[in-house]
């Protein structure tokens, strides 16, 4: 069986195999991670070994601090606007799709935003070109989605904004390939597509941008105050940390984040080469913009969708459905997710469109 889920996601699975080998015992404490306290030792034991493995992984600067938050990316939408939009009065946002106008509209509710590039016009299907953007100088940060989960949709650069904060969601993109963090001045992902289980939004933010919150801001959601206290102004997700951390070790015996961005190219490759390669599936994406991790399809004869999601379910191939607002085929290829499974997957694609003859006829595709 294969898991195309684009989230929660496939996890590796040696990774759950060693959380189900510790579940009942962790390292001899003779409790479970779920029942420990988080001011235990063990505990931060736990906590420690995953902040500083996601460190090493992305080679993080002394100047900045991880938070391992709550409220997934959708609640740091407002919230980041509330730490960061203090003393200023707007920040550029650029729309690319799906989750960069639910940060825009969320975002909105606290401080004014200026979008300053977006490709909505043409549906989303690429992403405005640099010279395009209409920066403001003086806002408070200039907030991207390097991944748009629900279409596709990929940064393959990243824009110089100065002395402006680059901010990115990088909630379905972030360990699957080598980054710069120094690019960024704050960079926020939700947990369950390549770093563990649902519940953890890691955070990643640079010193001068720590204390910029409006007064009105809760303590739990205060970055600075976090910073400080090592996440630890509440209980924190004691599980989802653990199992991130699993998660982080595993990518680190695999090599880091540049050997998963060798594999998940050579997959996403794959694909995409035979989608363009077979008139019946066509990807709506500029192809510069293509993401690594979501490839996004529609089949020539729409109709066929759910019979192509039905049989590919019977097959083994699961959880193809496109998001609930773009529909079509979605396979999304997160670093769980193993080379043999993307070739399953085309094979059941190439038997699927030779078994539907006459609708690729009708759609032009050429005879072998
Ligand atoms: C790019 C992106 N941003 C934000 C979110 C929202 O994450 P959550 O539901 O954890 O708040 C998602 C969820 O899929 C996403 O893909």
């Amino acid at each position: 069986m294969y898991n195309f889920s684009a989230g929660p996601a496939c996890l590796p699975e040696e990774v759950l195999i060693r959380a189900r080998d510790e579940m009942l015992d962790w390292h001899g404490s003779g409790m479970s991670v779920m029942e420990m306290p988080f001011t235990s030792d063990e505990y931060r034991q736990i906590e420690s070994h995953a902040s500083r493995t996601l460190r090493n992984l992305v080679d993080l600067p002394d100047n900045y601090h991880i938070l391992f938050l709550q409220g997934g990316a959708y609640a740091h939408f407002a919230i980041l606007a509330m730490n960061l939009g203090g003393n200023h009065g707007a920040a550029d946002y650029v729309q690319t799709g799906h989750w960069s106008t639910r940060a825009i509209n969320e975002a909105g509710k606290i401080i004014r935003v200026n979008i300053a590039a977006g490709s909505e016009d043409s549906g989303f299907d690429h992403i405005p070109a640099y010279s395009e953007w209409n920066l403001d100088p003086e806002a408070a940060y200039c907030h991207i989605t390097t991944n748009e989960t629900a279409s596709g949709l990929q940064y393959h650069w990243l824009p110089d904004t100065g002395a402006v904060p680059l901010v990115a969601d990088a909630t379905s993109d972030f360990l699957s390939r080598g980054i710069d963090i120094r690019q960024f001045g704050l960079l926020y992902a939700s947990a369950q597509k390549n770093i563990g289980p649902t519940g953890l939004t890691v955070l990643i933010i640079r010193d001068d941008l720590l204390d910029r919150g409006m007064d009105i801001l809760p303590a739990v959601f205060n970055y600075g105050l976090q910073a400080r206290n090592n996440s630890r102004i509440n209980t924190p997700p004691t599980w989802s940390i653990y199992m991130a951390g699993l998660v982080f070790s595993w990518l680190k015996e695999r090599g880091g984040l540049d050997a998963m961005e060798k594999i998940n190219r050579e997959k996403a490759g794959r694909l995409y080469d035979y989608i363009d390669s077979d008139h019946y599936y066509r990807c709506h994406i500029a192809p510069a913009d293509r993401s690594l991790v979501n490839v996004c399809f529609s089949l020539a004869d729409e109709s066929m969708t759910d019979v192509f999601i039905r049989e590919a379910e019977t097959q083994g191939l699961r959880n193809l459905g496109g998001h609930a607002q773009q529909g079509a085929i979605r396979a999304s290829l997160y670093n769980a997710m193993p080379v043999e499974g993307v070739d399953v997957l085309i094979e059941f694609m190439s038997d699927f469109s030779s078994r539907h003859a006459v609708h690729r006829r009708s759609t032009g595709r050429k005879p072998a």
